[in-house]
């Protein structure tokens, strides 16, 4: 069933942990974060950001996650994934997806509340729960990029604009970034406690493709409630095709191709839902 984000990310606050937010390209990717969420017994949710939303449209995306969802007794998600303009967010609202994010993080402070609480405004009268970002997740997320810039959430502030902006769930600067990390992570868990100590709503994680898990374990312990994967998905999605592409070069028959980059996503995302500890609580 397609259900909002709001009780699956209060559930996951109230019993310590949190949901997979797994980005999807194609209808194959679809398929293999259900059954993974299926073999798992884990709520999920699926999500796309404007870059990918640029190949398909919220249409399609929707279509796509709607009939997964109805395959499935588990909670489903279909999730604006850094919606960047009031305009997008609207339309992903309109078309009924059940979560929208507005991405104001590259905004002066002010300016951040005041979109964000346009889109909260809008959005929940028809009862949809609002993603915000306060301070920078690093790397480039399709064409949003913010280089290797890369400051923390400062709590009082993230305090003050959840008050104001009235999100859902906040998405903070805790030291990830999106892509392909050049070392090996280090997440900022004690800014991770201190704006949680004084924010009460789900706090994101992005940018988690590359961290090691038991850190990824650690910032769930300390109030993260969602957890962003994309570009690991990809790349096991085409590890999947290439290798079987490379060991039968003169197959063209797409589905032959996408059922090993399914199995690849699906393997990935299985592992993914241990360590967030969403097993079971579908
Ligand atoms: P990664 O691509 O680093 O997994 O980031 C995902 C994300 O945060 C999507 O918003």
């Amino acid at each position: 069933m397609l259900v909002t984000s709001k009780e699956l990310l209060l559930d996951a606050q109230k019993k310590g942990y949190a949901v997979g937010a797994f980005n999807v390209e194609n209808m194959e990717m679809v398929m293999a974060v259900l059954a993974a969420a299926e073999e798992t017994g884990s709520p999920v949710i699926m999500q796309t950001t404007p870059g990918t939303l640029k190949y398909a449209g919220t249409d399609f995306y929707l279509a796509n996650v709607r009939a997964a969802a109805e395959r499935t007794k588990l909670p489903v998600v279909m999730h604006l994934d850094h919606g960047n303009s009031f305009a997008l967010a609207m339309e992903a609202f309109r078309r009924g997806y059940t979560s929208i994010m507005i991405d104001g993080s590259k905004l002066p402070f002010e300016e951040n509340i005041a979109l964000t609480k346009s889109v909260t405004d809008a959005c929940h009268p028809g009862n949809v729960p609002v993603e915000a970002e306060l301070g920078r997740v690093g790397g480039k997320e399709d064409d949003l990029d913010n280089g290797d810039e890369n400051p923390y959430t400062d709590p009082e502030e993230a305090k003050e604009f959840v008050k104001r902006a009235d999100p859902d769930s906040l998405a903070v600067g805790v030291g990830t970034s999106h892509g392909v990390y050049k070392g090996v992570p280090k997440v900022n868990v004690d800014v991770l406690t201190q704006i949680r100590n004084v924010v009460d709503i789900p706090l994101v994680l992005h940018g988690t493709s590359g961290v090691p898990d038991d850190q990824v374990r650690d910032c769930v312990s300390r109030g993260i409630c969602k957890v962003n994967y994309a570009t690991d998905l990809r790349i096991a999605y085409t590890k999947g095709v290439r290798k079987y592409l490379e060991d039968h070069p003169d197959d063209f028959d797409p589905k032959k191709y996408g059922i090993p980059g399914m199995e690849e996503v699906k393997k990935y995302v299985i592992q993914k839902m241990e360590v967030v500890g969403s097993v079971n609580r579908g």
